[in-house]
């Protein structure tokens, strides 16, 4: 969020807003390694660097949210036991202790959200809420229109059905077959367990899409932080 320089010292306790004014004024505040004595000037609370005589200021408790295009190869947790490369290895910069909203499996890519606002966490994780959440798989080759009817009614795995689903085949080719598939659940290693259950083991995987939120066209291993309006919809779900 951009807001004036004054009131990002103010709010990171430096010194009062008046006060904030002189220091501006006196030429002992800088953004991104340069000097502002612009009282006017604004700054983005995420991005830019405020140093006050020369030490970084910050606001304390301020939430950030970040995409990140997981690779595979690293896990969704904030420690591994086996010292495994963690999402959190791949945001650099970032002085903020976030954590990963959800999971995605060690061996799947793709959109994860990270943040520090623990009540987003809760209310996106929590089973009751179902946030469309759209994936990429490869599979050897096209499930057939039974196979696709049986999988979005819902298949069993660990014992429990699925909720209804979706699944296209968007593309074929001496590869496999692309299958776009579209679930409402987290279950543990779900999309793969119910490809699996109609007889189409997955190869590969990715997640393309959190809700309306996409992936775009951040590379694997990128990060970004969200838009303002990508927040305020993810707090409307
Ligand atoms: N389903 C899976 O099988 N794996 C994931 O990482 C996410 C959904």
């Amino acid at each position: 969020m951009l807001i004036r320089l004054q009131k990002f010292l103010a709010e990171a306790n430096i010194a009062s807003r008046r006060k904030a004014e002189e220091l501006i004024q006196a030429g002992r505040v800088r953004v991104n390694g340069k000097t502002v004595t612009e009282l006017g000037t604004k700054v983005d609370d995420e991005k830019d660097i405020v140093e006050a005589d020369g030490k970084e200021v910050r606001i304390e408790g301020k939430l950030v949210y970040i995409m990140l295009n997981k690779p595979e190869g690293c896990v969704t947790t904030a420690h591994d036991q086996f010292n495994r490369r963690t999402v959190l290895d791949l945001v650099e910069g970032v002085s903020e202790r976030i954590y990963p909203v959800g999971r995605l499996d060690y061996d799947t890519s793709g959109l994860i959200i990270l943040t520090n606002d623990g009540d987003l966490t809760y209310r996106l994780t929590h089973p009751k809420h179902n946030v469309a959440k759209t994936y990429i798989a490869l599979v050897d080759r096209e499930p057939t229109e039974e196979e696709i009817h049986t999988f979005e009614n819902g298949v069993v795995i660990d014992g429990r059905k699925t909720a209804k689903a979706r699944l296209k085949v968007i593309k074929q080719d001496d590869v496999g077959a692309y299958l776009m598939i579209v679930i409402h659940e987290g279950r543990n290693r779900q999309v793969r367990k119910m490809c699996e259950a109609i007889g189409h083991p997955v190869r590969r995987l990715k997640r393309t899409a959190t809700g309306k939120l996409t992936l775009g066209k951040l590379k694997k291993g990128q990060w970004r932080y969200l838009t303002d309006e990508e927040i305020a919809y993810l707090k409307s779900l």
